[in-house]
């Protein structure tokens, strides 16, 4: 285990996740924990984040002197580099300039920290404060012009700190660095695994519950997919698990969901699957506005849920299955409002619950797969494409109602299976048909037609904050126009839609 002390720095979670890449198992805790719990957890190595303080700040976190005592290896990274020089000596001034960005680091081949890594390396540097003077029994083991300590150790105690960012991707040679001192350092074996993963957050989920009751809302999403199995692995029929189907999923989902869950499924938990498709059909009638619609969905989404958690009564613990990069999100939230994401399944204000749990909140998308599949949830459902939680309600431009929900899953099912078919599914960021609003005059056997237009989209992205236009080959998308066309009735066009986010968004409202 290594402990991650969070300082307030922005990439903390990152540096865990670097980390567990090496796999060693790894936790972030914030700064002022307790020394006497830190020693009963054993770590092999701590690792100081940075932060947005300057060390001589009044407020500005620190740590008790005493934890460089505890005879465990010590990684400082920016603030935490500064933090470790200032407790215990050194001196922090301020530089006239920041240092910003990519930055040539010169280092010392000695450092075991810098073993195989080059004498002149690219380093992702952000700071304004610099260690002016190293304190005693440390030697500098890096510098670039402008900071003369990007770099220092105390290999006798083992502290060792750097001033740039090794966890990030710029930090060319950052992961070297990061497994020098897990390996070599702190002699981590590099054993730990997705699976041990799994089985100590099973047994966590145990202990917390006991003989509790939980509920969760299931979308079918790999999220909550892999929050719902961990906790049926743990609680089993402890667990009720209530899935929504809001009448604007893809085809079939929602009976892939209870393939999966229900009865019949894979896990003995206690399933409840509701069909609310009328009545969001019924209150979605006529409106047109995105935003409204957004709201309507959701809203009505938490109300079904309250419903079925009141006839189950009260419960002990409320499952969420929040992800790392939600946290981080729900963390900024300063940008404009673009589309308001309202995520089906958020928080209900009226279920009768003690204590929310959120196994996955440490975990990345890809880690989160990854423990699906290690959980034996179908491949499927683990690598199913990111599906908004309004679903198919903004995915029809304008007014929803039964009938263009068939068209939308019909054409989107099509244009799903082809895509499968040409192999191109892997390498896809999203893609899907949507239904815009527009009728226009068509001909199919010498009749005029006067029908919608379906229009597909597809996107390679790695954030989904910005997006390009995936090249689908003519051929492919020849045969799902053609297919589309003639298979799904009220359809007689097909448009590719061209534009990359921005100026558009990934769905169309
Ligand atoms: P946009 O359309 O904003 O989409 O470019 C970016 C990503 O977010 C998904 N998305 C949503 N997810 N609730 C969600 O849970 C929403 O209201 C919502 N709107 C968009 C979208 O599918 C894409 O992956």
């Amino acid at each position: 285990l290594i402990i991650v002390l969070d300082f307030g720095g922005q990439y903390n979670q990152l540096i865990a996740r670097r980390v567990r890449e090496c796999n060693v198992y790894c936790e972030v805790h914030p700064y002022t924990m307790e020394l006497q719990k830190i020693k009963e957890m054993k770590p092999k190595g701590i690792i100081f984040t940075g932060g947005p303080n300057s060390v001589y700040a009044e407020e500005s976190p620190r740590c008790s002197k005493e934890i460089f005592e505890l005879g465990i290896p010590i990684l400082g990274i920016c603030y935490g580099f500064q933090v470790i020089s200032y407790l215990l000596g050194g001196s922090v001034k301020t530089a006239p300039v920041s240092e910003y960005g990519k930055t040539e680091v010169e280092v010392d081949k000695n450092s075991v920290l810098f073993s195989d890594v080059s004498h002149k390396t690219i380093c992702w540097m952000s700071h304004t404060d610099y260690v002016e003077k190293v304190p005693a029994g440390f030697q500098i083991t890096a510098h670039t012009p402008v900071c003369p300590a990007a770099a220092m150790e105390n290999e006798e105690k083992r502290l060792y700190a750097v001033q740039f960012h090794p966890e990030v991707m710029h930090t060319q040679e950052g992961m070297k660095m990061l497994s020098n001192f897990v390996y070599k350092v702190c002699c981590c074996k590099g054993d730990w695994r997705m699976d041990s993963f799994v089985e100590t957050t099973i047994s966590q989920i145990r202990d917390k519950v006991g003989t509790g009751k939980v509920l969760c809302a299931l979308s079918g999403g790999v999220d909550s997919s892999v929050a719902a199995v961990l906790l049926a692995k743990a609680v089993g029929r402890q667990l009720t698990c209530v899935f929504v189907d809001h009448g604007l999923l893809r085809k079939n989902e929602g009976d892939e969901v209870e393939a999966v869950f229900g009865p019949q499924g894979l896990y003995n938990l206690n399933f409840i699957r509701v069909n609310a498709q009328e009545r969001f059909y019924a209150r979605l009638a006529g409106v047109e506005e995105p935003e409204r619609k957004r709201k309507i969905i959701g809203e009505e989404f938490i109300r079904v849920f309250e419903e079925e958690a009141k006839k189950i009564g009260a419960v002990d613990f409320l499952v969420q299955g929040t992800i790392y990069p939600d946290v981080i999100e729900s963390g900024l939230g300063k940008s404009a409002v673009i589309k308001s994401h309202h995520n089906v399944g958020g928080l209900p204000d009226y279920v009768d619950f003690k204590e929310i749990i959120e196994p996955l909140r440490l975990l990345f998308k890809d880690e989160v797969r990854r423990a699906g599949l290690e959980l034996g949830i179908p491949e499927h459902l683990v690598y199913r494409q990111p599906f908004p939680g309004p679903g198919l309600g903004i995915r029809i431009i304008g007014a929803v109602s039964a009938q263009k929900v068939r068209i939308v899953q019909d054409a989107d099912a099509i244009y799903r299976e082809e895509i499968a078919k040409a192999g191109l599914d892997k390498e896809l960021g999203q893609y899907f048909a949507a239904l815009t609003n527009m009728r226009s005059v068509g001909v199919m056997g010498d009749e005029r037609t006067y029908d919608y237009a379906v229009a597909l989209r597809a996107v390679s992205t790695s954030d989904f904050m910005t997006a390009e236009t995936a090249q689908i080959p003519w051929e492919v998308l020849g045969v799902v126009a053609s297919r589309i066309v003639n298979e799904v009735k009220g359809v007689n066009r097909v448009l590719f839609d061209c534009t990359g986010k921005p100026p558009a968004t990934i769905e169309f409202e």
